[in-house]
């Protein structure tokens, strides 16, 4: 499961860190409250905000950081069963990790709505009007046009269903950069097995973290990077994190945008993280 605070260190606001966050710095859009830059009632009033933010977020302004590597580097291994995230910018999708590996809880940018005529385009089609600070209308009714990100009230992706699959499955959960503050994604914190180890990789504590730990959770606090370097040292990955990112930072580099796309006993391993942090961090 993964939030803002994964992209942060690629250069992207999370939502609420207090000062740095979006919602603290939001007097530029003149808007009457932060989130009612993801509401659709505002938004048909008035568009521009969201757009004015759009352009700031818009994938292929920021690449992916050594926390994204890391769950592609669990998908190459085959370890990976999903990655839920409640990220619109796109950095997993760079990150190598497939479209079907991953559920964009509060979707995405890839794909646009027309909000009178219901038809589909490619995000695409549309970055120019946004680069261009232009609300974009739809070629055939005029209507604006809305990229398919989940705002407030908004139904989620039919692929975060999966969840009720996925969840009960899933024999270790990552939780990495979120407040945990929204539902439903939230809640997806509480569905894994209570056998299921969970991993907090995150400034603070939060959600079930804070108020209502389970016996084998174990939380990695303080940054995002340094959490999953440790990490990926206990699990003797370093070699492979890196051939992994030297790879993907040629392919940007020969100008293409990186294409898409054995077992270590994570318990093992988890033993020795856990000792070393429930007791740093509940001792
Ligand atoms: N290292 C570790 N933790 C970090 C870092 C970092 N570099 N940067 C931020 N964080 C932590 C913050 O302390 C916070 O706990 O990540 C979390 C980010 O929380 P939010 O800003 O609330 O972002 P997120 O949880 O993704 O928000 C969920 O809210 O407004 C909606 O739709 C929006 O998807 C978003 C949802
Ligand atoms: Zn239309």
């Amino acid at each position: 499961m993964a939030g803002a605070g994964i992209s942060t260190p690629s250069g992207i606001p999370d939502f609420r860190s207090p000062g740095s966050g979006l919602y603290s710095n939001l007097e530029q859009y003149n808007i009457p409250y932060p989130e009612a830059i993801f509401e659709l009632m505002y938004f048909f009033v008035n568009p521009k905000p969201f757009f004015t933010l759009a352009k700031e977020l818009y994938p292929g302004n920021y690449r992916p950081n050594y926390a994204h590597y890391f769950l592609r580097l669990l998908h190459d291994k085959g370890l990976l069963l999903r990655l839920y995230t409640q990220n619109i910018d796109g950095l997993e999708r760079v990150a190598g990790i497939p479209p079907d590996k991953l559920v964009e809880a509060h979707g995405t940018f890839a794909t646009a709505t027309c909000t009178v005529c219901r038809r589909k385009f490619p995000g695409e089609d549309f970055r120019g009007d946004v680069m261009a600070d232009k609300v974009p209308h739809c070629p055939v009714c005029t209507g604006v046009i809305k990229p398919d990100i989940v705002f407030f009230g908004e139904e989620l992706p039919q692929r975060f269903f999966l969840h009720v699959t996925d969840f009960p499955m899933a024999d270790l959960l990552f939780i990495i950069g979120t407040s945990l503050e929204v539902e439903p994604f939230a809640s997806l914190a509480g569905a894994v097995r209570s056998s299921v180890p969970r991993v907090l990789i995150n400034r603070d504590l939060v959600g079930p973290f804070a108020w209502q730990q389970r016996y084998n959770d174990v939380a990695q606090l303080g940054d995002v990077v340094s959490g999953v370097e440790k990490l990926v040292e206990l699990l003797d990955w370093n070699e492979e994190m890196q051939t992994l990112i030297q790879k993907e930072k040629e392919k940007v580099g020969r100008g293409s945008e990186p294409c898409f796309p054995p077992s270590v006993s994570l318990f093992l391993v988890l033993g020795l993280f856990r000792g070393e942090q429930v007791h740093a961090c509940w001792g």
